[in-house]
């Protein structure tokens, strides 16, 4: 049986569709009171975990619970956790309050409880429509009033958020919130941070099955680095002098500048006068959460085996000098524009002179 405390443990889940390794070693736990983000882009692995905790796959190794058991001891499992995967299929005339009253004998809970959901999702004015010729969002909300007929204190959305307009997005921001301040749990994934960044205090980033970051959002907020990218008349020379300075975090960036991690334009003008290097630009580039998360999920890197809990993983490094400009990268340096490079250049030659740590 369950302990009723509305605790997710998810606990080195690994999941092999064939040769596809959809989830490898994942291991996070959502607590009550707070909404987590479980974020990642397509096909990382987000579905197949939230299907593995709700008992619809059966994982290769490790496993889940929910308020300590796994999903197929949980009773009457609905009225532990509501759950929404992707769109679900409504019979098509048959009305909303129908489709809930169904649902609700199923479950054992009384007819009211249709009412009442279809009151808390604000779908009250359609109860009497089918549910056939319901909008997209509109579904969205028929399904999340079928999570909470049950009347579960912990709630599991996969990309809830999709279909929603910027109303409905709001909406589903306010009812999630006071639904986890009211002591409860709330999980729901996403391939865009900024659709949820406003929601979740938490945040379990992974990338191609593979955790990248489980911690606090606002500890991921504040480990937001700053570079400076400069343009200097020598940068072998100017490599030289800054590592001689202790500067580690060094990258050649497109157009014979570099980009220094970490530093400040004066430092970096203070180490380039002292070297005797001319500086024809210098920039400062702030990397925001959004930058952050495309590093920490764009693929290119190994993900580091476990991160600790709220522990920011440094972030890997830009791609080497020779590929487009990520997003944000300014796409302009001193009037003109920054060249995409051919892609069979992706790699560097062997020997670049200070790509050493990519
Ligand atoms: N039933 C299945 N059979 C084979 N491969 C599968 C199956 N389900 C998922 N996969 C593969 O597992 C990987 C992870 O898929 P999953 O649907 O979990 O990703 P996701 O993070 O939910 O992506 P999205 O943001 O697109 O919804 C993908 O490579 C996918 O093709
Ligand atoms: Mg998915």
């Amino acid at each position: 049986m369950h302990d009723g405390s509305g605790r997710i443990v998810v606990q080195n889940l690994t999941k092999h569709f064939g040769q596809v390794i959809a989830v490898q070693n994942l291991s996070f736990q959502v607590e009550p009171g707070s909404v987590t983000g479980f974020l990642g882009p397509n096909g990382a692995g987000k579905t197949t975990t939230l299907r593995m905790l709700l008992g619809l796959v059966n994982p290769t190794a490790g496993h889940a619970t929910i308020s300590g058991a796994p999903f197929y001891q949980l009773g009457n499992p609905a009225r532990v956790v509501g759950a929404v995967l992707e769109a679900q299929g409504f019979h098509p005339s048959r009305t909303a309050r129908n489709h809930l009253r169904v649902y609700a004998s199923a479950m054992g809970v009384p007819d009211q409880r249709a009412d009442e959901v279809l009151h808390q999702v604000g779908l009250m004015e359609a109860a009497n429509r089918g549910a056939g010729g319901f909008s997209l969002g509109m579904k969205q909300r028929l399904a999340l009033a079928t999570a909470l007929l049950g009347d579960p204190r912990v709630l599991v959305l996969d990309e809830p958020a999709n279909g929603l307009d910027p109303e409905g997005i709001a909406w589903l921001r306010g009812f999630l919130k006071a639904f986890a301040v009211s002591g409860r749990t709330v999980l729901i994934s996403s391939h865009l941070l900024a659709e949820v960044e406003q929601t979740i205090d938490q945040v379990v980033i992974i990338s191609r099955g593979q955790t990248m970051y489980y911690g606090p959002l606002d500890a991921l907020r504040k480990s937001q680095q700053s570079r400076v990218i400069v343009q200097p008349a020598d940068p072998n020379k100017l490599v030289a002098a800054l590592q001689e300075a202790g500067f580690s975090e060094i990258q050649p960036a497109p157009d014979n500048r570099i980009a220094i991690a970490n530093a400040t334009v004066q430092q970096i003008g203070d180490v380039a006068a002292k070297a005797g290097v001319a500086l024809y630009g210098m920039q400062e580039e702030k990397v925001d959460l959004e930058q952050l998360f495309f590093r920490l999920t764009s693929g290119q890197f190994a993900a580091p085996p476990q991160v600790p809990y709220g522990q920011v993983p440094p972030v890997p490094p830009m791609p080497p000098g020779y590929g487009p400009p990520p997003p944000g990268y300014p796409p302009q340096q001193g009037g003109y524009p920054v060249p995409a490079a051919p892609p069979q250049q992706q790699t560097p030659p062997q020997g670049y002179p200070y790509g050493g740590n990519h």
